[in-house]
């Protein structure tokens, strides 16, 4: 049988059944995000047989040279998401300023952050990639939205999910209320509920940090890692594996699916370039945080929890650590010392 599957809009109109005076708006706009992934899946699934690959030559605001791919993945979420009537505004990764919603469009009540397309480095070697979103409201009296807007912290966030463009095709969905994946029936051009109620397992023996920066880390962090590698014969009295995928879509996956850690931590380096850290607090930490705690894990900068920072300006970057919970505690603790 096959009409007994959940479709991910039949999950997003069923949600809102639950919601007193829900007018349809919410459900509208996570309808379009849908259907804006889908057209990216379709794209990236396609690579060099659309000649999408490659360079675009020029660098975005973050100072990081586009693919093509993130720039074809910008335009198809504005113009997916921009004429209904449902977003107040919207801001990319890949744009230096907020989008407001066109004169010609109605103006809703709701924001919408996103990374278009994120570990686009791997976009030419054909290894996973993913989009990430947040949605925020605008506040009521808003006439003309301002970055100002998009200044609030995780914890206000409506909802957050990801894409990921694998093997499989999924989406992964928060709305407060747990985390939902959804994998795409290319047949069908349906994402289909195949990984109701996700959740983070507590301990982990796998982690993922980028070695290569070793020599610029924090102490607390050199130490979980060195004990990590210590294995059974150090203090942890385990042996532990290690990840690095370069797509942070592909890497929160893993761990919502069998736990781990996921580390892009402060460190020399990233503190001699003047930033706060190497991933985008609005468009990767805060709606990333959201899902790992709707799924029972933990999310941090190292001393604080990411989604209770306040954040201070549109591509913000904070330092991120997230995963098992028990494990997230333990680095926690380690910069307390
Ligand atoms: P983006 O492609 O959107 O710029 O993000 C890439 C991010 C993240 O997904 C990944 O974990 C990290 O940058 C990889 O960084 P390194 O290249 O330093 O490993
Ligand atoms: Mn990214
Ligand atoms: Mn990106």
């Amino acid at each position: 049988m096959h009409n007994n599957r959940t479709t991910i809009t039949q999950y997003i109109i069923e949600e809102q059944r639950h919601v007193a005076g829900a007018t349809g708006d919410f459900s509208g706009l996570l309808n379009d995000v849908v259907t804006a992934c889908k057209v990216i899946s379709n794209l990236v699934n396609h690579g060099a047989l659309v000649g999408v690959l490659g360079s675009a030559g020029q660098e975005n605001v973050q100072g990081e040279t586009q693919k093509k791919l993130d720039v074809l993945s910008n335009d198809i979420f504005i113009r997916s998401n921009e004429w209904a009537g449902h977003l107040a505004a919207m801001a990319s990764e890949e744009m230096e300023e907020i989008y407001p919603i066109p004169a010609r469009y109605p103006r809703g009540k709701y924001l919408l952050t996103f990374d278009p397309l994120d570990g686009s480095s791997n976009t030419d070697v054909n290894v996973s990639v993913g989009t990430i979103f947040s949605i925020l409201r605008c506040a009521d009296d808003v006439v003309e939205p301002t970055e100002q807007d998009f200044l609030q912290p995780g914890t206000e966030q409506v909802a957050a999910g990801y894409a990921l463009y694998g093997p499989s095709t999924m989406m992964v969905l928060t709305t407060g209320n747990g985390v939902n994946g959804f994998t795409l029936d290319q047949n069908i051009g349906e994402f289909i509920l195949t990984h109701p109620g996700m959740t983070i397992p507590a301990d982990t023996r796998e982690f993922a940090i980028n070695a290569s920066n070793m020599r610029f880390w924090e102490p607390p962090v050199r130490r979980y890692v060195d004990e990590c590698l210590a294995g059974r014969e150090g203090v942890r009295g385990e042996d532990f594996n290690m990840r690095w995928i370069a797509s942070m879509v592909a890497e929160v996956h893993r761990i919502l699916t069998r736990g781990g850690v996921f580390m892009y931590p402060m460190d020399e380096k990233i503190r001699a370039k003047g930033q706060g850290g190497k991933l985008r607090l609005l468009y990767e930490a805060n709606p990333m945080a959201f899902i790992v705690e709707q799924a029972g894990g933990a999310a941090i900068t190292g001393r604080e929890r990411i989604m209770s920072l306040q954040p201070e300006a549109l591509h913000q970057r904070v330092p991120v650590i997230l995963g098992s919970r028990n494990e997230i505690e333990r680095i926690e603790g380690y910069h307390q010392r």
